[in-house]
Protein backbone atom coordinates (compact mmCIF):
# COMPACT_ATOMS: atom_id res chain seq x y z
CA UNK A 1 0.00 0.00 0.00
CA UNK A 2 1.26 4.01 -1.30
CA UNK A 3 1.29 6.39 1.98
CA UNK A 4 -1.39 8.41 2.11
CA UNK A 5 -2.28 11.04 0.46
CA UNK A 6 -4.97 14.03 1.67
CA UNK A 7 -5.65 16.45 -1.63
CA UNK A 8 -7.97 19.52 -0.60
CA UNK A 9 -10.27 20.60 -2.81
CA UNK A 10 -10.31 23.74 -3.52
CA UNK A 11 -13.52 23.97 -5.47
CA UNK A 12 -15.05 25.07 -1.22
CA UNK A 13 -12.14 27.45 -1.23
CA UNK A 14 -12.60 31.04 -1.22
CA UNK A 15 -11.85 31.78 -5.02
CA UNK A 16 -11.20 35.44 -4.41
CA UNK A 17 -8.47 34.44 -2.71
CA UNK A 18 -7.36 31.36 -3.92
CA UNK A 19 -3.09 31.53 -4.17
CA UNK A 20 -3.51 32.28 -0.44
CA UNK A 21 -6.01 29.28 0.30
CA UNK A 22 -3.43 26.96 -1.29
CA UNK A 23 -0.70 28.38 0.26
CA UNK A 24 -2.66 27.76 3.83
CA UNK A 25 -3.76 24.85 2.78
CA UNK A 26 -0.64 23.24 1.58
CA UNK A 27 1.24 24.84 5.17
CA UNK A 28 -1.44 22.90 7.19
CA UNK A 29 0.14 19.81 5.74
CA UNK A 30 -1.97 18.99 2.84
CA UNK A 31 -0.54 16.98 0.31
CA UNK A 32 -1.24 17.86 -3.28
CA UNK A 33 -4.02 20.08 -4.45
CA UNK A 34 -7.05 18.79 -6.12
CA UNK A 35 -8.02 20.64 -8.91
CA UNK A 36 -11.66 20.31 -10.59
CA UNK A 37 -12.74 21.71 -13.80
CA UNK A 38 -16.42 21.55 -14.66
CA UNK A 39 -17.50 22.62 -17.75
CA UNK A 40 -21.23 23.29 -17.89
CA UNK A 41 -21.90 20.64 -20.26
CA UNK A 42 -20.51 17.41 -18.73
CA UNK A 43 -21.56 18.55 -15.07
CA UNK A 44 -23.95 21.38 -14.94
CA UNK A 45 -21.30 23.55 -13.34
CA UNK A 46 -18.51 25.92 -14.31
CA UNK A 47 -15.21 26.30 -12.65
CA UNK A 48 -11.83 27.07 -13.74
CA UNK A 49 -9.23 26.48 -16.43
CA UNK A 50 -5.81 26.47 -17.19
CA UNK A 51 -5.14 30.02 -16.59
CA UNK A 52 -5.93 29.36 -13.10
CA UNK A 53 -3.86 26.79 -12.68
CA UNK A 54 -1.07 28.50 -14.32
CA UNK A 55 -1.57 31.41 -12.33
CA UNK A 56 -0.99 29.22 -9.09
CA UNK A 57 2.14 28.25 -10.49
CA UNK A 58 3.07 31.79 -10.74
CA UNK A 59 1.70 32.17 -7.17
CA UNK A 60 4.81 29.84 -5.87
CA UNK A 61 2.82 25.92 -5.54
CA UNK A 62 5.38 24.09 -6.08
CA UNK A 63 3.30 21.30 -4.73
CA UNK A 64 1.42 18.94 -7.30
CA UNK A 65 -1.69 19.90 -8.58
CA UNK A 66 -4.08 16.87 -9.56
CA UNK A 67 -6.08 18.20 -12.33
CA UNK A 68 -10.21 16.66 -11.86
CA UNK A 69 -11.61 16.88 -15.79
CA UNK A 70 -15.34 17.19 -15.44
CA UNK A 71 -15.59 18.03 -19.17
CA UNK A 72 -16.10 16.97 -22.84
CA UNK A 73 -14.34 16.51 -24.98
CA UNK A 74 -11.27 15.76 -22.79
CA UNK A 75 -8.41 16.24 -25.03
CA UNK A 76 -8.37 19.97 -26.15
CA UNK A 77 -7.82 20.36 -22.39
CA UNK A 78 -4.76 17.62 -21.65
CA UNK A 79 -1.97 20.00 -23.78
CA UNK A 80 -3.44 22.95 -22.30
CA UNK A 81 -3.21 22.19 -18.43
CA UNK A 82 0.23 20.07 -18.94
CA UNK A 83 1.54 23.71 -20.25
CA UNK A 84 -0.07 25.64 -17.43
CA UNK A 85 1.65 23.63 -14.71
CA UNK A 86 -0.81 20.31 -14.08
CA UNK A 87 1.19 17.34 -12.59
CA UNK A 88 -1.87 14.61 -12.57
CA UNK A 89 -5.04 15.03 -15.06
CA UNK A 90 -7.59 12.57 -15.24
CA UNK A 91 -10.92 12.30 -17.34
CA UNK A 92 -13.92 10.65 -17.38
CA UNK A 93 -13.60 7.73 -19.85
CA UNK A 94 -17.53 7.91 -21.04
CA UNK A 95 -16.82 11.76 -22.08
CA UNK A 96 -13.54 10.90 -24.45
CA UNK A 97 -14.08 9.50 -28.00
CA UNK A 98 -10.80 7.60 -27.84
CA UNK A 99 -9.68 6.44 -24.15
CA UNK A 100 -6.44 5.53 -25.14
CA UNK A 101 -5.79 8.45 -27.42
CA UNK A 102 -6.50 10.81 -24.43
CA UNK A 103 -4.65 8.78 -22.01
CA UNK A 104 -1.59 8.91 -24.55
CA UNK A 105 -2.16 12.33 -24.47
CA UNK A 106 -1.67 12.82 -20.67
CA UNK A 107 1.28 10.56 -20.98
CA UNK A 108 2.67 12.07 -23.95
CA UNK A 109 2.58 16.32 -22.27
CA UNK A 110 4.27 14.43 -18.89
CA UNK A 111 1.73 14.50 -16.66
CA UNK A 112 0.74 11.14 -14.53
CA UNK A 113 -2.89 9.88 -16.53
CA UNK A 114 -6.07 8.85 -14.34
CA UNK A 115 -9.41 7.62 -14.82
CA UNK A 116 -12.35 8.69 -13.25
CA UNK A 117 -15.05 6.25 -12.25
CA UNK A 118 -18.91 7.90 -11.37
CA UNK A 119 -20.62 5.62 -8.18
CA UNK A 120 -22.87 4.07 -11.65
CA UNK A 121 -19.95 3.99 -14.14
CA UNK A 122 -19.13 0.66 -15.06
CA UNK A 123 -15.66 -0.58 -14.23
CA UNK A 124 -15.14 -2.09 -17.51
CA UNK A 125 -13.30 0.84 -18.81
CA UNK A 126 -10.43 -0.41 -17.10
CA UNK A 127 -10.06 -3.70 -19.21
CA UNK A 128 -7.63 -2.50 -21.69
CA UNK A 129 -6.23 0.71 -19.79
CA UNK A 130 -4.35 -0.21 -16.23
CA UNK A 131 -0.85 -0.41 -17.95
CA UNK A 132 -1.67 3.39 -18.72
CA UNK A 133 -3.13 4.18 -15.79
CA UNK A 134 -0.92 6.40 -12.67
CA UNK A 135 -4.43 6.64 -10.40
CA UNK A 136 -7.93 5.66 -10.73
CA UNK A 137 -10.64 8.17 -9.24
CA UNK A 138 -13.74 6.98 -7.67
CA UNK A 139 -16.40 9.64 -7.12
CA UNK A 140 -18.15 8.75 -4.36
CA UNK A 141 -21.01 11.24 -5.37
CA UNK A 142 -22.60 12.52 -8.67
CA UNK A 143 -20.14 14.87 -9.84
CA UNK A 144 -20.85 18.30 -10.48
CA UNK A 145 -20.77 19.94 -6.93
CA UNK A 146 -18.75 19.94 -3.40
CA UNK A 147 -20.30 19.50 -0.15
CA UNK A 148 -22.47 16.28 -0.71
CA UNK A 149 -22.98 13.36 1.41
CA UNK A 150 -20.66 9.99 0.43
CA UNK A 151 -22.42 7.44 -1.19
CA UNK A 152 -22.25 4.35 1.06
CA UNK A 153 -21.95 2.13 -2.05
CA UNK A 154 -19.17 3.42 -2.68
CA UNK A 155 -17.34 1.54 -0.20
CA UNK A 156 -18.36 -1.89 -2.56
CA UNK A 157 -16.88 -0.66 -5.64
CA UNK A 158 -13.97 0.72 -3.83
CA UNK A 159 -13.06 -2.52 -3.08
CA UNK A 160 -13.78 -4.01 -6.49
CA UNK A 161 -11.32 -1.56 -7.71
CA UNK A 162 -8.61 -2.49 -4.88
CA UNK A 163 -8.95 -6.22 -5.95
CA UNK A 164 -8.84 -5.09 -9.46
CA UNK A 165 -5.68 -3.29 -8.93
CA UNK A 166 -3.90 -5.59 -6.40
CA UNK A 167 -4.18 -8.32 -8.78
CA UNK A 168 -3.17 -6.10 -11.91
CA UNK A 169 0.13 -5.88 -10.66
CA UNK A 170 0.50 -2.64 -11.61
CA UNK A 171 1.53 0.32 -9.02
CA UNK A 172 -1.61 2.88 -9.68
CA UNK A 173 -3.02 4.88 -6.56
CA UNK A 174 -6.80 4.80 -5.49
CA UNK A 175 -8.25 8.06 -5.09
CA UNK A 176 -11.74 9.00 -3.69
CA UNK A 177 -13.58 12.17 -4.12
CA UNK A 178 -16.60 13.55 -2.73
CA UNK A 179 -18.46 13.56 0.65
CA UNK A 180 -15.06 12.50 2.89
CA UNK A 181 -14.77 13.54 5.89
CA UNK A 182 -13.07 12.82 9.70
CA UNK A 183 -15.47 10.55 10.78
CA UNK A 184 -15.71 8.06 7.64
CA UNK A 185 -11.76 8.54 6.26
CA UNK A 186 -11.03 5.33 8.29
CA UNK A 187 -13.63 3.09 6.52
CA UNK A 188 -12.91 5.05 3.22
CA UNK A 189 -8.90 3.67 3.49
CA UNK A 190 -10.03 0.33 4.74
CA UNK A 191 -12.40 -0.32 1.64
CA UNK A 192 -9.27 0.60 -0.19
CA UNK A 193 -8.43 4.11 -1.06
CA UNK A 194 -4.83 5.44 -0.46
CA UNK A 195 -5.84 9.22 -1.74
CA UNK A 196 -8.33 11.39 -0.47
CA UNK A 197 -10.23 14.30 -1.66
CA UNK A 198 -11.91 16.43 0.60
CA UNK A 199 -13.24 19.85 -0.46
CA UNK A 200 -15.77 21.45 2.33
CA UNK A 201 -14.41 19.02 4.92
CA UNK A 202 -11.58 20.80 5.02
CA UNK A 203 -12.25 24.68 3.80
CA UNK A 204 -15.50 25.01 5.44
CA UNK A 205 -13.68 24.90 9.13
CA UNK A 206 -11.40 27.81 10.12
CA UNK A 207 -8.48 25.65 10.82
CA UNK A 208 -7.18 23.60 8.02
CA UNK A 209 -4.32 22.02 9.81
CA UNK A 210 -6.91 20.84 12.55
CA UNK A 211 -8.81 18.81 10.17
CA UNK A 212 -5.97 17.69 8.28
CA UNK A 213 -4.23 16.46 11.60
CA UNK A 214 -7.95 14.74 12.40
CA UNK A 215 -7.51 12.44 8.92
CA UNK A 216 -4.39 11.65 9.79
CA UNK A 217 -4.78 10.49 13.32
CA UNK A 218 -7.93 8.25 11.68
CA UNK A 219 -6.07 7.25 8.92
CA UNK A 220 -3.04 6.15 11.65
CA UNK A 221 -5.73 4.30 13.59
C1 LIG B 1 -17.22 17.10 -7.17
C2 LIG B 1 -15.73 17.31 -7.12
C3 LIG B 1 -15.12 17.15 -5.79
C4 LIG B 1 -15.65 18.07 -4.72
C5 LIG B 1 -15.54 17.37 -3.42
O1 LIG B 1 -17.64 16.93 -8.47
O2 LIG B 1 -15.06 16.43 -7.99
O3 LIG B 1 -13.70 17.21 -5.85
O4 LIG B 1 -14.97 19.29 -4.64
O5 LIG B 1 -16.12 18.17 -2.45
P1 LIG B 1 -16.56 17.58 -1.04
O6 LIG B 1 -15.32 17.07 -0.35
O7 LIG B 1 -17.15 18.78 -0.36
O8 LIG B 1 -17.56 16.48 -1.29
ZN1 LIG C 1 -12.79 16.28 -7.95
Amino acid sequence: MKPYLIAPSILSANFAKLGEEVDSVLAAGADIVHFDVMDNHYVPNLTVGPLVCEALRKHGVTADIDVHLMVQPVDDLIKQFADAGASYISFHPEASQHLDRSLQLIIDSGCKPGLVFNPATPLHYLDDTLHKLHHILLMSVNPGFGGQSFIPQSLTKLQKIRTLIDNSGFDIRLEIDGGVKVDNIRAIAEAGADMFVAGSAIFNQPNYSQVIDEMRAELAK
